[in-house]
């Protein structure tokens, strides 16, 4: 893999007892039960969690799970997620932090043995994490000696964890975040052709500008899902030529996936974001997105797979790289400079 320009977690200067802060996106979905039902984002982040582990480094891991308006409320709490990271980590110490920051926080960082795990309680638990508070910032910084951002599905929040911090350490792209960059990268950086996109889901309202933008980039723009029932023709002349889906029903029919399999069969480039039927109402909708998943698997095409729900219905699919962002996997292909990226060092920058 061609490292991409930001420096990364193996030119950091770590060795025994270094303490890493890393920011990892363990926003994870969950059932009404509270078991872990898609545990992507966590699994993808264990290479530079071993990594820094090998290197006797002590790893305090940082996230932010759901949305709990800046309050400290019990259902968005990160320990159900702590008791299945020691299962994915079964031979490391792997503790927990009931704070984020604080001298309580500071002392169980202190005491930590090298080459074991402290995953602190959800950042967003005050309101100084998403107004980038640069006080929060720096007591997240006090706790480490290097932050390492593998949290590229958050890279698109300006946020005290994410962004703020990186004013007060040495910053640098985790595992996660290099592959991230360097597949979609492949999609916004002179990809091979022809080039086709395929978009569906339900949020018309911010999916609509990404789909008009990679118009203009792409050679096939195939729209399904809710989405193909709002496009409307705007008078431009795109680059694609646009195929929408013309079923009524809440998932694309048979006849469809075959009027687009020589498309997709054709393709060297393909980015794929957002279901094509609503299996979120009924699994049966699930179908057409899987014919379609087959046959992007199938192709010789860079497949490229951003967004949390497409990711989750195509799992058993084999595909280039599946993003384990959503809103930032749009943003960086919209060609948006992502804040958690951009703040990260440079390669070769001190
Ligand atoms: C996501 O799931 O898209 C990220 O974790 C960001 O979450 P947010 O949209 O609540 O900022």
């Amino acid at each position: 893999m061609k490292k991409c320009q930001v420096a990364s977690v193996e030119d950091a200067p770590i060795q025994a007892g270094t303490r890493v802060l890393v920011r990892v996106d363990y926003n994870v979905p969950m059932t009404v039960d509270g078991a872990i039902s898609d545990d992507k984002r966590m699994v993808d982040s264990l290479p530079t969690i071993r990594f820094l582990l090998e290197k006797g480094a002590r790893v305090i891991l940082c996230s932010h799970f759901g949305r709990p308006e800046g309050k400290p409320e019990p259902q968005y709490s990160l320990r159900p997620v702590y008791e299945h990271l020691q299962n994915l980590l079964p031979d490391v110490v792997v503790q927990f932090a009931p704070s984020t920051v604080g001298a309580e926080v500071l002392q169980q960082v202190n005491a930590m043995p090298d080459s074991s795990v402290l995953l602190l309680e959800n950042t967003r638990f005050t309101k100084a994490e998403t107004d980038n508070d640069p006080v929060f910032a720096k007591q997240l910084a006090r706790l480490g000696d290097v932050f390492v951002n593998d949290a590229f599905g958050t890279a698109h929040r300006a946020h005290a964890s994410t962004v703020g911090v990186a004013n007060y350490l040495p910053s640098y792209a985790g595992f996660l975040m290099e592959r991230e960059i360097h597949y979609l990268s492949q999609i916004t950086n002179k990809p091979k052709r022809p080039f086709t996109v395929i978009i569906g889901g339900k949020k018309a309202s911010d999916k609509l500008p990404l789909a008009r933008k990679l118009a203009g980039v792409a050679d096939n723009l195939l729209i399904g899902g809710c989405i193909a029932q709002d496009w409307q023709d705007d008078g431009i002349k795109h680059r694609a030529k646009i195929y929408l889906a013309p079923d009524k029903g809440l998932d694309i029919s048979p006849a469809t996936v075959k009027a687009w399999q020589p498309l997709i069969a054709k393709s060297r480039t393909i980015f794929w974001n957002g279901p094509l039927g609503q299996f979120d109402v009924d699994p049966k909708n699930g179908a057409g997105t899987r014919a379609v998943a087959k046959l992007v698997a199938e192709s010789k095409a860079v497949s490229v797979v951003g967004g949390g729900d497409t990711a989750a219905a195509v799992k058993n699919f084999q595909f280039t790289h599946i993003s384990t962002g959503g809103g930032a996997a749009l943003e960086f292909v919209e060609g948006t400079t992502l804040p958690g990226i951009a703040c990260l060092q440079k390669k070769g920058e001190k």
